[in-house]
């Protein structure tokens, strides 16, 4: 069975209807343009990644998690994934500066639902309901995929609000079980989110990579921390 082989991640299929996914050291930012390695980083986003599944789960939201397989390594559900990146915002940060006349850190007075065609080459560009659906992605599919992803919002914003963080923005990505459910696949971690501090504003993602702001490694652990309350443990 095919390996897929992303930038951040490695996906091994079995035929069991499983998968192992595997998270890299490697960091890229831009498309790819920014690239480095940070010993610890995949294991800390497996771990990151396997605690928002379960916080997800028990809050009614199907996921692909099924267990950690130990080191940065995941059991998932097998999927067939769309390639679609669906990005919801509450604060304004990032692109979104691009569309709207709003100053970073504004808060929406909802939610903002985006969706994106996942390919490099393109620079995965923003696309609406109309490109998807010629890409084979039909209207009830992606009504789906963004009533989960506005659902997946609700807790994660409870959940880090009560942490004293801000949930801004996230990514996530959807895929088709072998029952042909829509599940959530993919990560959700600092590097697929962004995360304030709501005291100070300080960034705890993946944009202290992107634009200098700090070490990754000890924001992450800085994270791991407060979502675990315990001391990460990776080599
Ligand atoms: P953006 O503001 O750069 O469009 O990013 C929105 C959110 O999506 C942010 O939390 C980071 C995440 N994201 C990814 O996970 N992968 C990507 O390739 C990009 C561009 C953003």
């Amino acid at each position: 069975m095919e390996v897929y082989e992303g930038k951040a991640k490695r996906v091994i299929p079995f035929d069991n209807g499983k998968a192992i996914m595997e998270f890299k050291d490697d960091a890229t930012a831009f498309d790819g343009k920014k690239r480095a390695r940070f010993r610890g980083k995949g294991w800390l986003n497996a771990q990151i990644s396997a605690h928002l599944f379960r916080v997800l789960e028990e809050n009614g939201v199907k996921t692909h998690f099924i267990g950690i397989a130990g080191d940065n390594r995941l059991i998932v559900e097998r999927l067939k994934m769309y390639p679609l990146e669906i990005v919801v915002r509450n604060v304004v940060a990032g692109s979104l500066k691009k569309r709207l006349p709003l100053e970073d850190g504004t808060e929406l007075s909802e939610p903002i639902v985006e969706l994106y065609y996942k390919d490099d080459g393109l620079g995965d560009p923003m696309i609406n309901h109309y490109h998807a659906k010629v890409l084979g992605v039909s209207e009830d599919e992606l009504r789906e995929m963004e009533r989960i992803a506005l659902r997946v919002n609700e807790v994660l914003r409870k959940y880090f609000a009560k942490r004293g963080i801000i949930l801004v923005d996230f990514k996530l990505e959807f895929g088709k079980n072998e029952r042909g459910e829509i599940v959530l696949g993919d990560e959700i971690s600092p590097d697929t989110c962004r995360f304030w501090d709501a005291k100070t504003g300080e960034s705890l993602d993946k944009d202290v990579f992107r634009f200098n702001k700090g070490d990754l490694i000890s924001t992450y652990e800085r994270l791991y921390k407060r979502l675990t309350g315990e001391t990460p443990s990776h080599r």
